[in-house]
């Protein structure tokens, strides 16, 4: 008798929670298995990858970090920082006063970021290890999220989309800067290994709460959007 009283109980229990907090739809993981590279890297074979000449991304650095026009006291996330190639250079523009949150799933990239920054003395970086679908920043907090070639490895665009909306003060920027997937053109390797063009890419961060702005014209085998962050209706 109180074993079938029990498992009444418990039948009670399972149909009310599930009323009561349906379970939401997890957004499905768009490119599963890119991020294994990051889960154990070595470091300084990353920083030879990253920070050398002949990579667009750092041959252009100066330029794609005076287009921010960082001012002292802005606070800027560098989302999937890396080996920390823009952090380092965003952190004598905001200054004291201003703050690099440098943002990334792998604890060897974080820890090593941490550690940089403290023998530099870059004292504004604060160094995040974060999840695959949240940036885990601060609510409304950053004035400019900045995704340099990690775009193509969310693998929660919508939910970490989400996250960084909530991490952004209104009207702070989002700032994405991937490769450009254009058949005929791009390489094989850029073909298969980026998920989304740029129109599929734009569509994706409007739907998320965003006002496409410009593009910025200083790369070529990137693309470099701005865009602004709107309220969401609710
Ligand atoms: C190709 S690297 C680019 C690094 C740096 N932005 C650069 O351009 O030198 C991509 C980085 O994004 C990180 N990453 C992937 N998914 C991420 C996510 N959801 N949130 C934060 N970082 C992520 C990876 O661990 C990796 O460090």
């Amino acid at each position: 008798m109180s074993h079938i009283y029990k498992n009444c109980c418990l039948l009670f229990l399972l149909i009310s929670s599930a009323l009561l907090f349906p379970a939401q739809a997890r957004e499905q993981n768009a490119y599963p298995g890119i991020n294994l590279p990051f889960e154990n890297p070595d470091f300084e074979e990353w920083v030879q990858r990253f920070e050398r000449e002949g990579r667009e991304i750092y041959d252009r650095r100066h330029e794609i970090v005076d287009s921010l026009d960082l001012k002292p006291g802005t606070v800027i996330a560098d989302i999937g920082a890396g080996t920390g190639l823009f952090t380092k250079l965003f952190s004598p523009k905001v200054g004291v006063n201003g703050k690099v949150y440098a943002v990334d799933i792998s604890k060897v990239f974080v820890d090593n970021i941490r550690r940089l920054s403290r023998e530099m003395g870059l004292d504004n970086v604060e160094a995040v290890l974060n999840t695959p679908d949240d940036v885990k920043l601060p609510y409304a907090a950053v004035d400019i999220a900045f995704i340099c070639d990690t775009y193509h490895h969310f693998e929660y665009p919508q939910t970490t989309l989400a996250s960084i909306h909530r991490s952004l003060r209104l009207g702070g920027e989002l700032i994405v800067i991937d490769y450009r997937k254009l058949k005929g053109t791009s390489s094989n390797w850029v073909m298969s290994h980026v998920r989304a063009d740029k129109a599929a890419v734009i569509k994706e961060i409007e739907a998320a709460g965003f006002e496409f702005i410009e593009e910025e014209d200083i790369l070529r085998t990137n693309y470099f959007l701005r865009f602004r962050r709107i309220e969401l209706m609710s």
